[in-house]
């Protein structure tokens, strides 16, 4: 397997699968760092506002109004020519299906002018790989995967590599953040709002459960939690600002806790398959990996058990194109491109092999 390339590689990455449009030139180094060259996100918050979360159909709309102006700017502030580009990736999935398939076909089209290699990349590994990007971390590392539609914990050892530790049986924590914000008419996007409202609130004043908390897997739940949210909300007499500000403290610090006991119980899995991972390292990657105060729980955790933690900026956390480039170029280095009829997929698990998650409502 080539690892190496004699030359700088430049991927122009698409990113369309959920309410970002996002394109951005990223340069592979042939020592395997990386440089963002441009990134270009354009959020459709306020197209989806009125309806207080993402609607598919307005997505894949918007999606297709915006992508060559997007993909035209990062071309620009990248000040590169077509012709000095050696690959396009674009998120295939997962994802919802119509901004998945204009970003792809988008792609395709850029590949096909342009006589480049496409590169159809999975957008959970475009999260898992951003801290090679950022940070030049070495496989195996352990991966902490919380976004709108996903909760997970892998072993990632190599491009394309994934083992499944656990993953939520109900709600992803995105989710969770995202309803517990509209229950209590913070807006949408809700987990930033969370997040702001929580700075002021009392976390202890209310009592909330842990999911699974102590449980012998690394699985996590958080429908419990929400549903715990809206009736201590349902029970208040008037709902003041003091209120919201203390439910949202004390659901973050609920998730807080559960990240840090079901990651704990990874760890130990990790340091028991990798004992000469020195140090073993915890990447922490998705949109909601983007919240200080969880960033904060998981370093605390860590320096508790002798992992070193990768935590990308937030605006590598949440939904862009540069991590779909850089993983773009992490599997052009390896001669792994994809031909030009490649499939758009709704689901597309970063390890195919893992066992389905006991509960209903599971997400891959
Ligand atoms: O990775 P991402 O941008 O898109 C997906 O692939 O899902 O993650 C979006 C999720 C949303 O649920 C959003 O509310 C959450 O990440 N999020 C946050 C924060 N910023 C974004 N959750 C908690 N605190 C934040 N600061
Ligand atoms: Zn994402």
């Amino acid at each position: 397997m080539n690892t190496q390339s004699k030359k700088p590689l430049h991927v122009l990455g698409i990113e369309s699968s959920c309410d970002e449009t996002a394109a951005a030139i990223v340069r592979r180094n042939v020592d395997g760092t990386g440089e963002i060259r441009s990134n270009v996100v354009l959020s459709q918050d306020a197209a989806h506002a009125p309806y207080g979360g993402v609607v598919p159909e307005i997505a894949a709309r918007a999606h297709v109004t915006q992508m060559d102006r997007i993909v035209a700017q990062a071309m620009q502030e990248a000040a590169i020519d077509w012709n000095e580009l050696d690959a396009v990736a674009a998120t295939s999935g997962p994802g919802l299906i119509g901004g998945v398939i204009v970003g792809l076909m988008t792609a395709k089209a850029v590949a096909l002018v342009h006589g480049l290699p496409l590169i159809a990349v999975n957008h959970l590994e475009g999260h898992a790989l951003t801290a090679r990007l950022t940070g030049n971390i070495a496989f195996p590392f352990l991966l902490l995967l919380v976004s709108g539609g996903h909760t997970q914990l892998q072993i990632v050892e190599g491009v394309g590599s994934y083992t499944r530790l656990g993953t939520t049986i109900d709600d992803a924590l995105g989710e969770a953040f995202d309803k517990t914000a509209k229950l209590l008419g913070l807006g949408f996007p809700g987990g930033p709002a969370v997040e702001r409202a929580a700075g002021s609130g009392d976390a202890g004043r209310f009592d909330l459960p842990r999911p699974l908390l102590g449980r012998n897997d690394c699985n996590f739940s958080f429908s419990g939690l929400k549903t715990a949210v809206r009736n201590t909300h349902a029970g208040l007499n008037g709902v003041s600002d003091r209120d919201t500000a203390d439910l949202c403290a004390g659901f973050q610090s609920a998730a807080a806790d559960c990240l840090r006991d079901r990651t704990a119980r990874a760890m130990a899995v990790f340091s028991q398959r990798f004992p000469g991972a020195r140090p073993p390292t915890l990447v922490v990657a998705g949109g909601v990996a983007s919240n200080a105060h969880l960033r904060a729980a998981l370093e605390e955790l860590a320096g508790e058990r002798g992992f070193a933690i990768h935590n990308p900026p937030p605006r590598l956390c949440t939904d862009n194109a540069a991590m779909i480039a850089w993983a773009g170029a992490e599997r052009l280095v390896l001669g792994e491109t994809d031909p030009l009829d490649a499939m758009p997929r709704a689901r597309w698990p970063l390890d195919p092999a893992a066992e389905p998650a006991p509960g209903a409502g599971v997400k891959a």
